[in-house]
């Protein structure tokens, strides 16, 4: 086998691509699988067509990762490649898409707005940030629509709070996801479809120190505390998982993902969002849920590997 793993790419999530990249790349190589990785350059299509690799596994997050513009270049390239099409990578990317597809299959979402960033141009700004503070209440949640590993999200506590958060939003991307914040616990949930089927792996709670899962306790060892097994009762887990495996199957998503969830104090399960490509770094859930599932990572990667689609 001959793999090609792409990381890094074009998004504000570089490094933690880079991260991802490295671990996929460490275990299938202690398989003695030839691997090479790569970064998304100019070069790419010239690289996949010259030289073509059997298999791509794309450990790409955000833009031009996860909204499946590569995949759309590796599929021109006729390339097989590991995880979801660019149709259905940029569904579940899309957060109010997403969560609309999930709302319909009667799964909870948080209530939430999105706003173009040129809202800030319009005079009647404050009169609509209040509107919507009326109808949201506090507090509330404020992230990019389209985007990763909290860069731009920031929770708001006070009606005061929301315009700055806003702008720090806007640093990232077009359009804002304003939403209620749900009290609970954080949740995720990786699926794993080796073949059989996609399957929920064990539940893992995030407690992040500062209660806040942002960049820094995402990616700093140490800075959050994760259980697995979740410390919560067999049918709250039971429940999350389903709604994985529905976002899952509902986003038409393959091979890998990981759901983000909160259960709130009545045991109800939220939505968040679906990754098409998560986090596969040290501090990462995704591999923490594969180890407490006994499935070796690396092992796993080669099995995904060879069922790569075209
Ligand atoms: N966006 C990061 C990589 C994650 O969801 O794990
Ligand atoms: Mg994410």
């Amino acid at each position: 086998d001959r793999v090609l793993v792409l990381a890094g790419g074009l998004s504000p999530e570089h490094e933690v691509s880079v991260q991802s990249g490295r671990g996929v790349a460490e275990a299938l190589r202690r398989l003695d699988i030839e691997v090479q990785v790569a970064d998304v350059d100019s070069d790419l299509l010239r690289r996949l067509t010259d030289d073509p690799p059997q298999v791509v596994f794309p450990v790409l997050h955000g833009s031009a990762g996860e909204d499946g513009v590569i995949r759309e270049v590796l599929e021109l390239a006729g390339v097989p490649y590991v995880g979801a099409r660019p149709d259905a990578c940029r569904l579940a990317y899309t957060k109010p898409a997403a969560k609309a597809l999930l709302a319909d299959r009667g799964v909870r979402v948080p209530r939430g707005a999105t706003l173009p960033k040129s809202v800030f141009h319009d005079l009647g700004a404050p009169a609509l940030l209040d509107k919507l503070i009326e109808r949201l209440g506090m507090p509330l949640f404020v992230k990019p629509d389209r985007g990763g590993s909290a860069f731009g999200a920031t929770p708001v506590a006070s009606p005061g709070e929301l315009s700055t958060a806003l702008v720090s939003c806007f640093a990232y991307g077009d359009s804002a996801l304003v939403e209620e914040q749900v009290q609970g616990t954080e949740l995720a949930v990786s699926v794993l479809d080796t073949g059989d089927g996609p399957v929920a792996l064990p539940a893992v709670e995030i407690v992040p120190d500062g209660g806040v899962y942002d960049y820094a306790a995402r990616y700093t060892a140490g800075r959050t505390e994760f259980f697995c097994p979740a410390r919560l009762d067999a049918e709250t887990i039971e429940a999350a998982s389903e709604v994985a495996l529905t976002a899952h199957r509902a986003l038409g998503l393959r091979d890998l993902s990981r759901t983000d969830l909160i259960v709130d104090p009545d045991g109800e399960i939220v939505f968040l969002e679906t990754n098409v490509a998560p986090g596969l770094t040290p501090t990462s859930t995704f591999p923490m849920a594969a180890a407490a599932a006994g499935r070796y990572f690396g092992l796993l990667c080669r099995e995904l590997a060879h069922q790569a689609h075209l």
